[in-house]
């Protein structure tokens, strides 16, 4: 066989040395023997590619070895541990020691075979082994091939940083064998291609075009194995190798003409950093879990928007970029959620991202360097750009703020010009017909977007038109082909995407395809796209283009893409096509008919046509390009002439008019002017009558023309309510009109009502509700109805500054109150980058085309807040909870508890389908019978999915299991969505349902039915609730919450697992859990976690070793319900020390992939199990996280053998946390142990270990170790492993080994001595084995003795009371929020900030009063009104409580009236309003459901005749409902509010001021132990001294 391939050469640095080609392995070893002559060739690779490639490589060598005459060299190989560990100081000096011991000698050759990783560190090894040896690159992941092989770098890691040290060495030879790549992880080559669509971002437009259009075909060639050695030879490769190579090639050229040009990276080498200056940062950040390039491509974005906010780079351009790599699988901005589910994504502050720059090497001085691209293919200078912090932090905040200058009037006479983006539909119509027509067209103002680039792509494809840009890729210059067409080259399939308009418009655009007379050409036309578009239906359109004589075969699907299309060109005549479900059949048909064999007919059929006006702007546009179609008065028949479009020589194409309304309503409220090009009367577009119809009713001068808007507002601040406006024609516009209505004035109570809008409910979110929600934080009031709302205006300089808008991530929410923005100061637009659906560069138009300036914005990171609805979720984390299950289950109830908790809308599809019919379920099916039924439940299930797809929770009738087509959208949509199968048990069901009727009965037993479905629950669910809503009597909102949490991306981790920190699980080894629940608090004492150990679990009756999955499903439940802490699921085999039987994998991984589905926070798995069962688990795992464990129990392990260093390799790749366990024989493992930790953990990115010796010897490593120890409890049936120690064991002896050093902690006051404080904190200690101490410390004043106490090192923290909670605050370094508002401190916290000691003051008694009210009525939510009694510094952190709790209105008494104002006024915020009595309440405001008196019990009575003390009355308790009253009185017990309230109010939970001190002083002890508090026991002791002395 011929082995002399054609090759490919690129020079570098002056030689020819870098070949390409495809299966060289021959060749290269030929090319390497003969022309570099040398006594040993030392082959160096990793395993992943040794087993690949290594024998091919042995066998090459030793062949062409033999056939030398001279003294034959020695061929030698080293496979070493792949990965980025591997390239380290110790790597290195392995493969030196190799070398050395082969007593190998200055004429060495070494190979490097392998990606980057190999490259680096062998080249580095070259570079100096013996003062430097030859060596040669032989790249095979596509990274090597492009970049790191390419250039002569060469590094190694140090702790310190990556690449920090190496060589510059340049290789001999690099051979690029393409044919590599076919074994490479798909995710590897996109790494690469990161790096690829770069280099051509900077150097080479049409490369950058040919990698837009054939990404498909660049895949087809790694996909498809070149068998036979296919590709070898130009006359055996495929169109996909050849491309593929000329890709590389054209990478590799770029890059060794700038590394020639620029060897030692002075300036132009910098260009290739394009993209690098934020990507390494993010890199930083969330290394391992993202690869290089997937960092790169988010920062290619960043940077491309960085050069578009400079005014440099085209919108256009931008989205070409993030377009393209898309197309090749790569993740674009942080939202995407491989990004949000990496551990570190919360680390992506913008601070952190530009503090991690400030290092980057190409900066000069502080100032930041970019790269910044002035187009595709070139750049804006011939090297990196110095770039502003602000700037970038700009770019890189999530939230956008306009600043307001209300000072000047300088905006009164500015007049805006511009164009806002183009239409979609208008420019989807013009492509077609340029590309049909005949002669040159200039489109402008064209929408970017995918189907646009489709389409255009498409019809080059077809050779239907040519394109080129003008102005920066403003201007789209068509050549049309006169409705020429011909069939592509064979092979070539075209590729749409998800480009629904594309795929329909070219469906008959192909049919008009004639056969190609070149020699490669297809036999047919192949349209095709992505999964989704092949779900989407095409049938109508098909089949009537096949009625007219079409050939169009369906090679997939029936009735959907793709498509085979024979080209014999489109018949015409009489065409007849069904027209109510897309009005884009009809604009197909008739923008391709004139080119038909025969004028056409076209006939609408089948019932009402929908969206007339598309159909009308089809044909107005048609007419423009020189066709006139006409309608036979009142048909749906329209005839189209036969003819060719001729191009106009231009064509503005009309912007889109919701777009429009924005900048339009700028002016309005701004009181400027300006104009919209492309946007006037003619305009078939509904919103565009927004001006006319709205802003002039406002007071605005509009002057409309053809194609022109000019609007000119009135001064500012005097925009007129306008009554009633019906905006059904444009309710798009509706939001922009109440962001105009928030400061409208005049009219009846400043009034806006607009209706006409109900069906903006199901649009990306229910945006009426959306913007009642987000005016009110403005202050502005509003009123819904059923089809619309009204918005009360007011003064725009009495609106509410700073408030910070929730979009619901839409675009029309964020752009409606940018207008507002523009008036009211410090206005915060909190998901900015959700304007990208319609309008990508809107933030830089307002600032660079309306002349506002726009700021960037850094929300806080809220997390133990309330508000944690703020923020950008991550895509998956915000998509929509989907509930099914039988019905009965108690999916409404859940579904509305879960919405709660989560914040989030619930939709009931049951009531969504009755609205949507207008009839009752019972009623449709009475009428439509079932299979009508099913069909149209499936629609509205597509329907929510496609409106509600995010941050929902959705609950569904129980049959949308029946029908296959709804049970694949079920399973679609689990592959990124959370689709949750509610669970009751079936006796329950029954019950139950009784006798219920709202719903279609069932024709057949009700136990059939869930025999039925039960199966198709679970096969379209990805989550299991089980619901006990009946078998448990308290309150199920803790366990819904946890859930719902836990599948949205809050899952419930454990606390202390943190570098620095001490986190540890109990083992809990019960045959049933049940028996042991009330001892949880116990046994969970001082730890972070439980362990389930599955394996051991028996059902009490059940045979066999293996548990049910119902069995451990209940177990799981009821634990949950008796602890808080995340659990750990472990399925321990035999072979492993568990019970669980060995052989056994497939079920322990059922019983894995179980835990997954029910939400177990850590699954633990054994990294022996088959790698298969791993991966796969671990790519279901959502948000839970994988503990990849390594038990070693032949005892021999050694902790510093290899062997230990590849399982860790393989558990950080398979897990979130790694476990080893060894066996200690001697102290000294334990040492080795101790060293392997160590230095694993000074990797970067090191994942979180366990590290644990067995056996009484390993004692000291459990004591040591870090991460997770397990412990044993005394009241465990048995301890779980030999050698295990309790928690408050291993806290003692950490003291001993002073790993835990004892500290003092105080109570400063003044009186003290009866304080409970003591016995609260040091029975806490104690039971934790704690060695610190709590004391007494009564002083005079706050004077030297306590300054010196704060000071001492071993202080560990204060509780401060009266008199001292103001006087300790000059001591004190900083307050927290809290401390500050309240004005008062209670804890003192030292804390190490910035490498230094200070003293943290803090108020825990508003925590202890908002937790003693939630603990004991958890159903009292946001109160309505509240009532706080006294006005003294308690008082302060009551009312700073309640606030929190959300309550709408604080009554406040105090005798001192003066006294209390003073608090009214320092909580401005606060809902306070003053009372003067205790008998009545304010006539607009209810009776309080919460009550907290502050004042001495002493202070108050409930009998009348007694002058003095406060009265009392009956009349507190006057509310409907039950409250909570708490009295702070620490003494008595009973005071008189409490005794009033037990016998008025009895049912009103009430709370003693030493429950309060409880409660405080647990949150004390937790910030200063960082543990959780016993509370059980340290109440017990508590109360029973009280009431022992009370
Ligand atoms: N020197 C430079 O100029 C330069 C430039 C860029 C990157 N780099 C360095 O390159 C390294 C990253 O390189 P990389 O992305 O190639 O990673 P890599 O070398 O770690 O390879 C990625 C993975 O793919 C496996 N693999 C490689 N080829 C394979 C094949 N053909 N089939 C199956 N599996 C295969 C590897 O074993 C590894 O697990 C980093 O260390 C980076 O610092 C250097
Ligand atoms: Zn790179």
């Amino acid at each position: 066989m011929d082995t002399v391939p054609d090759i490919l050469k690129v020079s570098i640095l002056g030689r020819e040395s870098i070949h390409c080609g495809f299966h060289l392995i021959p060749y290269l070893a030929r090319t390497v023997l003969t022309t570099l002559p040398a006594s040993v060739y030392v082959l160096v690779t990793d395993t992943n590619v040794a087993q690949f490639y290594l024998s091919a490589f042995e066998e090459a060598f030793s062949a062409e070895i033999n056939k030398l005459s001279s003294v034959k060299p020695r061929f030698l190989s080293r496979v070493i541990l792949p990965g980025e560990t591997t390239k380290c100081r110790e790597g290195k000096a392995d493969i030196e020691d190799f070398l050395l011991l082969e007593r190998c000698t200055r004429d060495t050759v070494i190979l490097a075979l392998g990606g980057g990783v190999i490259g680096d560190l062998v080249g580095f090894v070259a570079a100096t082994f013996m003062r430097g040896v030859r060596f040669v690159q032989i790249p095979t992941t596509l990274l090597a091939m492009v970049d790191s092989s390419v250039g002569g770098k060469t590094a190694i890691d140090t702790p310190a940083g990556k690449n920090l040290i190496g060589a510059f060495w340049q290789p001999e030879y690099i051979f690029i064998d393409a044919a590599f790549l076919e074994s490479l992880p798909e995710r590897e080559f996109s790494n690469g291609m990161a790096e690829v669509v770069k280099t051509a971002a900077i150097w080479d437009e049409t490369e950058f075009t040919s990698l837009e259009t054939n990404a498909q075909l660049i895949y087809n060639a790694i996909r498809t194995p070149s068998t036979g050695y296919a590709g070898r030879h130009i006359s055996t490769r495929s169109t996909s190798q050849s491309l593929l190579l000329s890709v590389i090639r054209g990478s590799i050229y770029v890059k060794s003409h700038i590394v020639t040009i620029d060897e030692r990276e002075t300036g132009l080498r910098n260009l290739v950093n394009f993209g690098h200056t934020i990507g390494h940062a993010i890199e930083a950040v969330l290394t391992p879990h993202m690869l290089h390039g997937e960092c790169v491509s988010i920062g290619m974005i960043f940077e491309a928007e960085v050069a578009r906010g400079m005014g440099i780079l085209k919108q256009v351009a931008v989205g070409r970029l993030v377009r393209c790599l898309r197309a090749y699988g790569l993740p674009v901005s942080l939202a995407d959620q491989r990004v949000s589910r990496c551990p570190g994504a919360r680390g992506l502050g913008v601070d952190r991202l530009l503090d991690i720059m400030r290092v980057d090497k190409k900066n000069s001085g502080p100032q930041k360097k970019v790269v910044i691209l002035s187009r595709i293919g070139a750049t804006y200078e011939q090297k990196a750009t110095a770039v502003d912090d602000a700037l970038i932090a700009k770019v890189l905040s999530e939230a956008a703020t306009i600043k307001v200058d209300l000072s000047t009037t300088s905006l009164a006479t500015q007049h805006v010009k511009m164009a806002t983006p183009g239409s979609k539909s208008i420019s989807n119509r013009a492509l077609v017909l340029a590309a049909l027509a005949q002669g040159t067209c200039r489109l402008k103002n064209l929408l970017h977007s995918d189907d646009t680039q489709v389409m255009m792509a498409a019809l080059q494809e077809l050779k239907g038109a040519s394109f080129a840009w003008e102005d920066g890729g403003e201007t789209l210059v068509v050549t049309g082909g006169a409705g020429s067409l011909q069939v592509p080259t064979a092979g070539k399939e075209i590729y749409l995407g998800n480009a629904g308009t594309a795929a329909r418009f070219l469906t008959t655009v192909c049919s008009l395809v004639s056969p190609s007379a070149a020699t490669n050409a297809g036999s047919a036309t192949v349209i095709t796209g992505n999964s989704r578009m092949k779900q989407r239906p095409i049938g109508p359109l098909v089949d009537a283009l096949r009625a007219n004589g079409s050939e169009i075969t369906y090679n997939e699907s029936e009735g959907c893409l793709p498509l085979s299309i024979a080209p014999k060109g489109l018949q015409g005549g009489v065409i007849r096509l069904a027209a109510s479900v897309s009005s884009q059949y009809v604009s197909s048909i008739l923008l391709c008919a004139p080119y038909a064999r025969e004028a056409v007919t076209l006939e609408l059929v089948g019932g009402a046509v929908i969206s007339q006006p598309y159909i009308d702007m089809t044909i107005a546009m048609m007419r423009t390009f020189g066709v006139i179609v006409t309608r036979n008065p009142g048909t749906d028949v329209y005839r189209i002439p036969q003819g060719t479009y001729v191009n106009p020589a231009q064509y503005a194409i009309e912007s889109d008019a919701s777009s429009a309304t924005y900048p339009l309503a700028i002016a309005a409220i701004t009181g400027t002017t300006c104009t919209l090009e492309n946007i006037g009367s003619e305009s078939l577009q509904g919103d565009a009558r927004f001006a006319v119809d709205v802003l002039t009713r406002m007071g605005c001068k509009v002057v409309q023309t053809a194609n022109e808007t000019t609007v000119t507002g009135p001064k500012r601040g005097e925009l007129k309510a306008i009554g009633e406006v019906d905006m059904e024609p444009m309710t798009d516009a509706f939001l922009t009109a109440c962001a105009l209505a928030a400061v409208a004035q005049g009219g009846e109570g400043n009034t806006t009502r607009i209706v006409g809008i109900a069906n903006q409910r199901v649009k990306e979110c229910n945006r009426i509700k959306a913007m009642i929600d987000q005016l009110a934080k403005f202050g502005v009031q509003t009123k819904e109805l059923d089809d619309g709302l009204e918005v009360y205006g007011r003064p725009f300089d009495t609106l509410t500054r700073g408030a910070s808008v929730h979009c619901y991530d839409d675009h029309r929410v964020a752009m409606a109150f940018s207008v507002l923005g523009t008036i009211i100061p410090d206005t915060i637009i909190e998901e900015k980058r959700c304007v990208e659906k319609t309008w990508p560069n809107w933030w830089d138009d307002l600032e660079n085309k309306i002349g506002l300036k726009v700021g960037g914005i850094e929300l806080p990171r809220a997390e133990s807040s309330a508000a944690a609805t703020s923020g950008t979720p991550s895509p998956a984390a915000s998509a929509s909870v989907i509930l099914i299950g039988m019905r009965g289950s108690g999916k409404t109830h859940i579904g509305t508890l879960a919405s709660a908790a989560l914040s989030r809308r619930f939709i009931d599809a049951d009531a969504y389908f009755e609205a949507k019919h207008n009839m009752g379920l019972r009623e449709f099916v009475h009428v439509n019978g079932w299979p009508a039924f099913r069909a149209a439940e499936t629609e509205s299930l597509k329907e929510i999915i496609q409106e509600a797809g995010t941050g929902h929770v959705i609950s569904m009738g129980g049959g949308i299991v029946e029908t296959p087509q709804a049970r694949d959208v079920l399973k679609n949509y689990a592959k990124a969505g959370p689709v949750v199968h509610v669970m009751r048990d079936i006796e329950e069901i029954v019950s139950y349902l009784g006798d219920e009727t709202a719903r279609p009965a069932y024709g057949e037993p009700i136990t059939e039915v869930f025999k039925r479905r039960e199966p198709w629950f679970v096969e379209c669910a990805n989550y299991d609730f089980i619901n006990r809503i009946t078998v448990d009597d308290g309150d199920a909102t803790n366990d819904i919450s946890r859930f719902f949490k836990h599948i949205t991306g809050q899952p419930n981790l454990a606390e202390n697992v943190a570098a620095g920190k001490r986190s540890y699980f109990v083992a809990l080894t019960y045959p049933d859990v049940m028996p042991a629940l009330r001892h949880m608090p116990d046994l969970t004492t001082g730890v972070d976690a439980v362990e389930l150990r599955v394996d051991l679990l028996r059902a009490p009756d059940a045979l066999g070793a293996i548990p049910s999955p119902a069995y451990v499903a209940a177990q799981v439940a009821a634990l949950r319900r008796a602890t808080s802490l995340p659990i750990i699921f472990t399925v321990r085999t035999i072979g492993q020390g568990g019970s669980f039987p060995d052989n056994s994998e497939t079920d322990a991984f059922k019983l894995l992939g179980l835990a997954l589905r029910l939400g177990v926070e850590y699954i633990d798995v054994e990294i022996s199990a088959s790698e298969r069962l791993i991966t796969e688990l671990a790519a279901r795992k959502g948000f839970s996280q994988i503990i990849a464990s390594w038990h070693d129990w032949s005892g021999k392990m050694k902790w510093n053998e290899d062997v230990v260093r590849s399982k860790y390799a393989l558990a950080s790749r398979l897990g979130d946390i790694v476990k080893i366990v060894g066996k200690a024989d001697t102290l000294q493992d334990n040492f080795a142990l101790h060293d392997f930790v160590a230095k694993a953990n000074l990797q970067r990115g090191a994942k979180p270990i366990i590290a644990i010796n067995m056996g009484v010897e390993g004692q000291m490593s459990r004591i040591l170790n870090a991460t997770l120890s397990p412990v044993t409890h005394p009241l465990l049936p048995s301890k779980a492993a030999p050698g295990q120690l309790s928690f408050a064991q291993i806290q003692k002896a950490l003291n001993l080994l002073g790993q835990l050093p004892a500290r003092r902690y105080f109570l400063f006051g003044n009186p003290i001595s009866h304080s409970m404080s003591p016995t609260l904190h040091n029975a806490g200690f104690e039971v934790l084995g704690l060695p610190h101490t709590y004391e007494l410390l009564e002083t005079a004043n706050v004077g030297e003795e306590l300054k010196a106490t704060l000071a001492a090192p071993d202080f560990g923290g204060a509780s401060v009371t009266i008199p001292f909670k103001l006087d300790i605050i000059p001591l004190l370094d900083k307050l927290s929020p809290a401390a500050e508002a309240i004005g008062a401190v209670n804890t003192v916290i030292p804390v190490i900030e910035g490498g230094n000691r200070i003293l943290y003051g803090d108020n825990t008694d508003w925590l202890g009063i908002r937790e003693s009210i939630r603990s004991r009525a958890p159903s009292i939510g946001a109160p309505a009104a509240a009532l706080v009694i006294g006005a003294g510094g308690t008082a302060r952190a009551a009312i700073f409580a309640l606030q929190s709790l959300g309550a709408q209105r604080i009554y406040l008494f105090n005798r001192t009236t003066s006294k209390a104002q003073a608090l009214v006024e320092a909580f401005p915020d606060a809902p306070v309003k003053l009372i003067e009595t205790l008998d009545a309440w304010p006539s607009e405001g209810p009776a309080p459901t919460v009550i907290v008196s502050t004042v001495p019990a002493s202070a108050t009575t409930t009998d009348g005749t007694i002058p003095g003390p406060v009265l009392l009355p009956l009349a507190l308790f006057d509310a409907t409902a039950n409250g909570v009253v708490v009295d702070m009185a620490y003494k008595p017990a009973e005071t008189p509010l409490l005794m009033l309230a037990k016998s008025a109010a009895p049912k009103w939970a009430r709370v003693m001021g030493v429950e309060v001190l409880l409660e405080q002083g647990y949150v004390q002890f937790e910030t200063w132990t960082g543990r959780r508090c016993p509370k059980h026991i340290v109440s017990k002791s508590v109360l029973e001294k009280y009431f022992a002395t009370a």
